[in-house]
């Protein structure tokens, strides 16, 4: 169903929407008698965000927080800067921020620690992909979709270059693509 800029479909969307819908039931049960506000992080985010939103049963609010890592293509400089901010205080909330994938930890560990200074009744991060092996600072999420190996991967959101986020499957990208 792709071209020759994936390499092989490493989870299909089916699958995804299987975790999606356990994640969100998790989420349900654990906030139950709770307001949430959902963070999406910009832009890798957005599908799954969409996603879970809609799994989670109970009391939902959203809200919208970039931050971009210097550099592009796929690598992180380490450097974060706040490109758009929250449209709402967060001062008393219980803070789900969600992420498309967990890499180096850079850009988590940066918007978890400003999140904080907010004082928000609660604050955990919830990622639907997890590279541990990739990590540059030490970082833990609390709800992890899938942990993958160090692989580029693109699509359900993820981007290579701000392109093919549109892809339904959370797919390989073809070494040819990155190569020199
Ligand atoms: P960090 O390295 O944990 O700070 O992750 C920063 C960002 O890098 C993530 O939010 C993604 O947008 C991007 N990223 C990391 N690994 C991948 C990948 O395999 N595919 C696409 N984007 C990635
Ligand atoms: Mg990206």
């Amino acid at each position: 169903m792709y071209g020759k800029e994936i390499k092989k479909v490493l989870i299909s969307k089916e699958d995804i929407a299987k975790r999606v819908a356990e994640i969100g039931e998790l989420i349900s049960k654990e906030y139950e008698g709770e307001r949430i506000t959902l963070v999406c992080t910009l832009r890798g985010a957005c599908v799954f965000f969409a996603d879970l939103m809609r799994a989670i049963k109970g009391d939902v609010e959203i809200d919208f927080i970039a931050a971009s890592s210097y550099g592009s293509g796929m690598s992180t400089s380490g450097e974060v800067k706040l490109v758009k901010d929250l449209s709402e205080p967060i001062k008393g909330k219980n803070i789900i921020v969600v992420e498309d994938i967990i890499d180096t930890g850079v850009t988590l560990s940066y918007l978890k620690r400003l999140l904080l200074t907010r004082e928000p009744k609660s604050l955990k991060i919830c990622s639907l992909l997890d590279k541990p092996s990739r990590r540059k600072v030490e970082f833990k999420g609390d709800y992890i979709g899938f942990e993958i190996e160090n692989e580029f991967v693109v699509g359900y959101g993820l981007d290579f270059d701000q392109k093919l986020r549109h892809y339904p499957d959370v797919c390989v990208l073809a070494p040819e693509m990155y190569a020199e």
